[in-house]
């Protein structure tokens, strides 16, 4: 059976060229980078050099870029740590639509006593601005937002979100796990004090991320231990994720405009189709276009719950997740749909599609055929 992998929102596969530069790393170059002798030390100068290509990337400096085990890390780390470092700042602002690696940080602050100031999103999830400005307080710790949103796409407007925590020089955390590669990301020409990204959203290995951590910002450490990471994050360091993860974002920048443009027609070309197919699909999230992440439709359907319809389609090998993948095997209602108002019948009938590079236009018809036979089993 042919199959369809439409969850790049969830993951994706590791890039050949990128395995290949791993490849060395996980076998003969296996020396601890902390060890004194040669083969230790040409792999901490293979970290250094991941550092400084992920670095020049990103605009960043080499020594602002923090490896991890990932977004969940990241985010906790970004926020867990700079609460710590900052005990008289005692409220933080996020949004309703975050991802549940920063909603569930900020929580376990907000169990320790610190006051969590959810911000509303319009219809399309866009961020009520004036009212994250207004929640700014001399109490503030941080403000923390996604830039893309993986469940309904929406890009967040983080050049004037970035200029309001300025003004009120409070900092700023973007989750830009979603963003990498689809969207150009320059940390010189936004300000930004703390950003998390995920190595696997961008054909690099899973279980490698990184907190990006503007010079001079303050965070204390999440992991205890050795002295690695510049005494921030301790544990041996993964070279082969890290070499591979710093191929897979060069790789993702480089390539970035010609994704963009590839993703927008797969998903502009199937919304399409599946309009004209189903008189009851409405997409949640804003249009197609600038503020939207190019692959991702966010699709639902009445009178149909999506864990199946998901189920559905697995049986005729489209691999597509329900509202966010992090929650597949529940039926809870998502909480970004429920922010952006869509109807709990809807709600529960939402599956989310990505697309990748591997997914081409002469594919959109027959996953759409599958899309049709399922829904009329089902119903
Ligand atoms: C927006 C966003 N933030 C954070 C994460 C967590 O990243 P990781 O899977 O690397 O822990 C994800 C993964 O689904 C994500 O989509």
């Amino acid at each position: 059976m042919k199959t369809y992998y439409l969850d790049h929102a969830a993951t994706t596969p590791v890039d050949s060229q990128v395995l290949e530069v791993m490849w060395p790393y996980m076998h003969d170059h296996y020396g601890n980078a902390s060890s004194i002798y040669r083969i230790g030390v040409e792999n901490r100068k293979a970290i250094n050099q991941a550092r400084k290509t992920i670095a020049d990337t990103l605009g960043a400096l080499p020594e602002e870029i923090y490896f991890c085990s990932g977004g969940t890390e990241a985010s906790n780390w970004a926020i867990k740590g700079y609460a710590d470092t900052h005990p008289d700042l005692t409220e933080i602002i996020t949004s309703t639509i975050e991802h549940h690696a920063t909603l569930h940080a900020c929580e376990s602050l907000e169990r320790k006593g610190h006051v969590l100031r959810k911000i509303d999103v319009d219809k399309d999830g866009f961020l009520d601005l004036k009212a994250l400005e207004k929640a700014i307080s001399k109490q503030t710790l941080m403000v923390t937002v996604i830039w893309g949103n993986n469940e309904i796409g929406t890009v967040q407007d983080i050049e004037a979100v970035s200029r309001i925590c300025q003004k009120h020089d409070v900092a700023l955390h973007v989750d830009a796990v979603q963003a990498v590669g689809q969207l150009p990301i320059d940390l010189t020409a936004v300000d930004i004090d703390l950003m998390t990204i995920s190595a696997h959203k961008f054909y690099g290995p899973k279980g490698m991320g990184l907190l990006y951590i503007k010079k001079g910002t303050d965070v204390a450490p999440l992991i205890h231990g050795g002295r690695h990471e510049m005494n921030l994050r301790a544990g041996t360091e993964c070279v082969a994720g890290i070499v591979g993860m710093a191929e897979a974002l060069r790789r993702a920048v480089e390539r970035q405009q010609a994704y963009h443009e590839h993703l927008s027609r797969l998903s502009t070309t199937f919304l399409a189709m599946a309009r004209e197919t189903f008189d009851d699909v409405r997409l949640n999230g804003p249009l197609p276009g600038r503020q939207r992440l190019p692959g991702l439709l966010s699709l639902s359907f009445r009178h149909i719950e999506g864990l199946q319809l998901a189920f559905a389609l697995d049986r005729r090998g489209v691999f597509v997740s329900t509202g966010s993948a992090c929650s597949a095997d529940s039926l809870v209602p998502s909480h970004v749909l429920e922010a952006i108002n869509v109807p709990e019948l809807e709600n529960l009938g939402t599956i989310r599609i990505s697309f990748g590079h591997d997914n081409k236009t002469d594919d959109l018809p027959i996953i759409l055929g599958h899309l049709q036979d399922a829904l009329l089993e089902l119903r």
